[in-house]
């Protein structure tokens, strides 16, 4: 089974919590933050993570898409994120900013930038519960898909497979249901999806259509 993580980006800023009351029935809520440093653009920090915890029982994913990241972990930890997902480009110290994430009591994810290689993952694996591959340069919703993302996605695939660990393979950027069944079939479980959910009039019916999708790829 997939799972399905409405990116919060693509939702009306001026009403999120009635937003997010229309994604119930997906697994996580991607929250994206920018710094306009590490990416051209600003979002929101923990003040935000940590006033819609209350009013949402999905699982919070926050991604950040910010310089230093290690000055921050504890406050996005401490506003309610269950997975925490850093940028490999952000910083020179991946490995120590992985464990101190799963000190803080969080999952441990780690992003990587179209342009990143897969080199040295085998070192990471141990430790993390996700890769997140942009399938679009951060920054914005709305992108199209990166086609060459979708060989990187099937590298990765077999890099974990041919490893002990569980690592969620999470895809971000450009995602509908056209292009969803390629993902899947590439080697994808998490499906962080923003313009194609929360643009959709029912975002319900769109999270059950990538189910769907899903299980006519996994059988
Ligand atoms: C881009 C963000 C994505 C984005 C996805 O920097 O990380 O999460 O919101 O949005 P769509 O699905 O619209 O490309
Ligand atoms: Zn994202």
């Amino acid at each position: 089974m997939i799972k399905v993580a409405p990116s919060l980006l693509a939702a009306d800023f001026a009403r999120l919590r009635e937003e997010i009351a229309r994604i119930t029935s997906a697994d996580m809520l991607h929250l994206d933050v920018m710094d306009g440093h590490f990416v051209p653009n600003l979002t929101f920090g923990p003040g935000l993570i940590k006033a819609l915890r209350p009013h949402s029982e999905l699982v919070f994913d926050t991604h950040l898409m910010i310089s230093n990241p290690g000055e921050l972990l504890e406050e996005f930890a401490a506003a309610g994120s269950d997975i925490i997902t850093i940028h490999e480009e952000s910083t020179f110290h991946s490995h120590r900013l992985i464990q101190r994430i799963k000190d803080l009591g969080c999952q441990a994810g780690l992003s990587l930038n179209p342009g990143t290689g897969l080199d040295g993952l085998d070192y990471l694996l141990p430790d993390l519960d996700l890769i997140l591959l942009m399938t679009v340069n951060p920054g914005f919703g709305g992108q199209e898909f990166i086609p060459a993302m979708l060989d990187k996605i099937a590298r990765l695939r077999k890099i974990i497979d041919a490893s002990p660990h569980q690592v969620e393979i999470a895809v971000d950027g450009g995602i509908n249901t056209e292009n969803l069944g390629e993902v899947i079939k590439a080697g994808a479980t998490v499906i962080v999806s923003g313009s194609a959910v929360f643009g959709a009039s029912s975002p319900c019916e769109v999270i059950e259509r990538y189910r769907e999708i899903a299980s006519g790829e996994r059988c």
